[in-house]
């Protein structure tokens, strides 16, 4: 009896639990698949970088339309993004730059990601060809 009280226990719960685990699941998946719900280069570049730039034309910050074609590689650039003061010890172009624009420093974003950078570069590429400036 008791044996069978156990047996019971444990196949409601392995029933319980199953259906919820395979809910989230499916919910993370639904979200994932929801354009909506995904961040897009616009509202990273509005959010986090439009307090100093432009996506066309010079602000407190350079316009950074066309920047990747100014970098000589992309990790640089990434890196630069996540912290430019480090990348500013090291590298002429970066050094200049900070020079040009009298030493205003950039936000560091430790936590932006290199997807997020291309989503963010992607959209002020497009409002530059938008404007028929690229
Ligand atoms: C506090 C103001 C500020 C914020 C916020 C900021 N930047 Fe900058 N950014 C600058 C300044 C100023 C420079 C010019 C270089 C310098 O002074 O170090 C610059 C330079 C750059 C450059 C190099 C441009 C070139 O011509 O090579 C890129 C790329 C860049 N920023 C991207 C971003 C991105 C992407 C964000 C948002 C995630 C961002 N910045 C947020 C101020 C800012």
């Amino acid at each position: 009896m008791i044996i069978k009280t156990i047996f019971v226990i444990i196949i409601g719960v392995i029933f319980s639990v199953n259906p919820i685990t395979e809910n989230k699941k499916r919910i993370s998946a639904k979200t994932i698949n929801n354009k909506a719900l995904q961040p897009d280069g616009k509202q990273l570049f509005l959010l986090q970088c439009a307090s100093c730039h432009h996506a066309t034309r010079d602000l407190i910050g350079p316009s950074i339309y066309g920047v990747r074609s100014r970098w000589r590689n992309k990790n640089l650039l990434y890196q630069y993004i996540r912290n430019s003061s480090e990348v500013i010890k090291k590298d002429a172009y970066a050094k200049n730059l900070f020079i040009k624009w009298n030493k205003t420093v950039m936000t560091p974003f430790p936590k932006i990601t290199n997807a997020e950078i291309e989503l963010i570069l992607n959209y002020v590429d497009s409002e530059a060809k938008r404007k028929g400036l690229m």
